[in-house]
Protein backbone atom coordinates (compact mmCIF):
# COMPACT_ATOMS: atom_id res chain seq x y z
CA UNK A 1 0.00 0.00 0.00
CA UNK A 2 1.64 3.14 -0.82
CA UNK A 3 1.50 5.79 0.93
CA UNK A 4 0.70 9.49 0.16
CA UNK A 5 2.56 12.71 2.01
CA UNK A 6 0.60 15.42 2.36
CA UNK A 7 1.59 18.62 3.85
CA UNK A 8 -0.22 21.67 5.22
CA UNK A 9 -0.47 23.82 2.26
CA UNK A 10 -1.19 20.76 -0.07
CA UNK A 11 -4.75 20.36 1.75
CA UNK A 12 -5.73 24.07 1.27
CA UNK A 13 -7.74 24.05 -2.01
CA UNK A 14 -6.25 26.54 -4.24
CA UNK A 15 -3.12 27.11 -2.04
CA UNK A 16 -0.61 26.12 -4.29
CA UNK A 17 -0.18 27.69 -7.67
CA UNK A 18 2.34 26.68 -9.98
CA UNK A 19 3.74 29.70 -12.28
CA UNK A 20 3.38 28.46 -16.12
CA UNK A 21 6.30 29.87 -17.84
CA UNK A 22 5.89 29.91 -21.52
CA UNK A 23 9.28 29.95 -23.48
CA UNK A 24 9.13 32.33 -26.28
CA UNK A 25 10.98 31.26 -29.38
CA UNK A 26 14.29 32.34 -30.04
CA UNK A 27 14.80 34.69 -33.36
CA UNK A 28 17.35 32.91 -35.00
CA UNK A 29 20.41 35.70 -35.52
CA UNK A 30 22.82 35.00 -37.71
CA UNK A 31 25.83 36.87 -37.85
CA UNK A 32 27.27 37.93 -41.39
CA UNK A 33 30.67 38.99 -40.74
CA UNK A 34 31.06 42.77 -41.53
CA UNK A 35 34.64 42.89 -43.06
CA UNK A 36 36.43 40.61 -46.04
CA UNK A 37 39.66 40.57 -45.46
CA UNK A 38 41.54 39.30 -49.06
CA UNK A 39 45.24 39.01 -50.46
CA UNK A 40 46.68 39.68 -53.69
CA UNK A 41 50.06 39.27 -54.08
CA UNK A 42 51.97 40.94 -50.97
CA UNK A 43 49.37 43.57 -50.15
CA UNK A 44 46.18 42.29 -47.74
CA UNK A 45 42.71 44.13 -48.17
CA UNK A 46 39.85 45.17 -45.43
CA UNK A 47 36.53 44.95 -47.36
CA UNK A 48 33.34 45.70 -45.80
CA UNK A 49 30.61 43.77 -46.59
CA UNK A 50 28.61 45.16 -49.45
CA UNK A 51 25.98 43.30 -52.02
CA UNK A 52 27.52 42.23 -55.55
CA UNK A 53 30.94 41.75 -56.74
CA UNK A 54 34.11 41.54 -54.42
CA UNK A 55 36.00 43.87 -57.05
CA UNK A 56 33.33 46.23 -57.14
CA UNK A 57 32.92 46.36 -53.34
CA UNK A 58 36.56 46.70 -52.69
CA UNK A 59 37.20 49.34 -55.77
CA UNK A 60 34.14 51.23 -54.52
CA UNK A 61 36.37 51.18 -51.13
CA UNK A 62 39.25 52.43 -52.78
CA UNK A 63 40.70 49.38 -52.71
CA UNK A 64 43.56 49.16 -55.02
CA UNK A 65 42.93 45.64 -56.58
CA UNK A 66 44.57 44.95 -59.56
CA UNK A 67 42.37 43.73 -62.54
CA UNK A 68 41.75 44.21 -66.08
CA UNK A 69 38.96 42.57 -67.92
CA UNK A 70 36.23 42.08 -65.43
CA UNK A 71 35.27 38.79 -67.48
CA UNK A 72 37.17 36.60 -65.48
CA UNK A 73 39.59 35.63 -68.76
CA UNK A 74 42.93 37.38 -67.78
CA UNK A 75 43.43 36.33 -64.22
CA UNK A 76 44.85 39.69 -63.29
CA UNK A 77 41.64 40.36 -60.08
CA UNK A 78 42.69 36.88 -58.74
CA UNK A 79 42.41 37.51 -54.77
CA UNK A 80 42.79 34.86 -51.92
CA UNK A 81 39.92 35.01 -49.54
CA UNK A 82 41.48 35.33 -46.00
CA UNK A 83 38.48 36.05 -44.01
CA UNK A 84 35.03 36.82 -44.41
CA UNK A 85 31.46 36.43 -45.18
CA UNK A 86 29.85 33.62 -47.81
CA UNK A 87 30.67 34.13 -51.88
CA UNK A 88 29.05 32.86 -54.24
CA UNK A 89 29.79 29.31 -55.34
CA UNK A 90 32.94 29.82 -58.11
CA UNK A 91 31.48 30.08 -61.75
CA UNK A 92 33.18 28.61 -64.80
CA UNK A 93 35.35 30.96 -66.01
CA UNK A 94 36.91 30.63 -61.83
CA UNK A 95 37.23 26.87 -62.44
CA UNK A 96 38.54 27.36 -65.95
CA UNK A 97 40.91 29.91 -64.54
CA UNK A 98 41.78 29.22 -61.31
CA UNK A 99 41.29 25.26 -60.74
CA UNK A 100 43.27 23.86 -58.39
CA UNK A 101 43.70 27.11 -56.35
CA UNK A 102 40.27 27.76 -55.32
CA UNK A 103 40.55 24.87 -52.87
CA UNK A 104 43.32 27.22 -51.44
CA UNK A 105 40.45 30.29 -50.97
CA UNK A 106 41.94 31.46 -54.35
CA UNK A 107 38.66 33.61 -56.29
CA UNK A 108 38.69 36.29 -59.25
CA UNK A 109 37.06 38.99 -57.33
CA UNK A 110 35.49 40.43 -60.54
CA UNK A 111 33.46 36.85 -60.26
CA UNK A 112 32.94 36.00 -57.12
CA UNK A 113 29.70 37.84 -55.37
CA UNK A 114 29.61 38.67 -51.69
CA UNK A 115 26.19 36.79 -50.47
CA UNK A 116 24.22 38.47 -48.25
S1 LIG B 1 39.56 41.26 -64.09
FE1 LIG B 1 40.18 39.75 -65.53
S2 LIG B 1 39.63 37.92 -64.54
FE2 LIG B 1 38.92 39.42 -63.19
Amino acid sequence: MRQRAFTVGSLIPGSISVPIIQQQPQPVVRSIPEKIIIQQGSQKFEISTAKGKLLDAALNQRKPIQYKCRKGTCGQCTVKVLQGPTLSPPNEQEHKKLANALNNGYRLACQAEILQ
